[in-house]
């Protein structure tokens, strides 16, 4: 493959890509966690891999193996997430495919919470830093291209096309994950890719076909 020849259009490019739930400890035998495979982010990873970038691939603990041939940094966290994610920069790219938790648990148990006669535990949560807006907000070391992920329900454009705007990435792969829909877990994917210009949906495919059309994208508009 290009890969193994380390050729192709994106030879040269380092893309940082990150994938995967992260897990929240409550205790150490208790998480919270976003559903996500992370296999949308893998798929993402291999194919830009195939195009000859050297990927950095950040994980939370997902279903599917990572790619070969990139540079893996496994976390469990989003905390753990943002700091792989600022020692993996400069980048010339930036995909952001992590479901990441959006809270944390703000005083983990160091040890296993019993339960005591039906009196329920108090979890309270603080809100995580938010990985995808820090990086767009850089000064120094922003990637060219930073593109993040919106997976909706209900008025899935409008949702995203503010999470656009919010975040300050350049694109946002727009998908509508409703239970009907079958893609959380499934091997298809329907998505909207956002941009300055506007809206373009794809047809549903493939999850894979859905990675090298996206990584495709992304070595055209880092090549100009
Ligand atoms: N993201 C991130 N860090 C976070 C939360 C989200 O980097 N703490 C990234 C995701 O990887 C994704 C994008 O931001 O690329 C959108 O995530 P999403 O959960 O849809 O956005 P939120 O701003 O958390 O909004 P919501 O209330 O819809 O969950
Ligand atoms: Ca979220």
């Amino acid at each position: 493959t290009s890969a193994a020849l380390g050729d192709g259009p994106l030879k040269g490019k380092h893309i940082l890509v990150t994938s995967g739930p992260t897990h929240e400890p409550i205790d150490p035998v208790r998480y919270i966690a976003n559903r996500s495979s992370g296999a949308q982010g893998t798929a993402i990873a291999a194919a830009l891999r195939d195009l000859g970038a050297r990927v950095s691939f950040v994980t939370g603990p997902a279903d599917v193996p990572p790619p070969q041939g990139v540079d893996v940094i496994a976390v469990q966290t989003a905390a753990e997430m943002k700091t792989a994610v600022d020692r993996a920069l400069p980048a010339d790219a930036a995909i952001f495919a992590a479901a990441v938790a959006d809270w944390r648990v703000t005083s983990a148990s160091g040890s296993k919470i019993k339960k005591t006669n039906g009196k329920l535990p108090e979890i309270t949560f603080s809100e995580n830093e938010d990985i995808l807006a820090g990086v767009s907000a850089l000064k120094k070391n922003r990637p060219a291209l930073v593109v993040g992920f919106a997976a909706e329900t209900d008025d899935v454009i409008a949702h995203a096309t503010a999470k656009r705007a919010r975040k300050g990435c350049d694109w946002i792969v727009a998908n509508d994950v409703s239970p009907e829909t079958g893609i959380m877990g499934g091997s298809e994917n329907d998505v909207t890719l956002i941009t300055a210009e506007g809206l373009e949906n794809w047809p549903r495919m493939a999850k894979s076909e859905v990675a090298r059309t996206l990584a495709a994208r992304i070595a055209a508009a880092l090549n100009g």
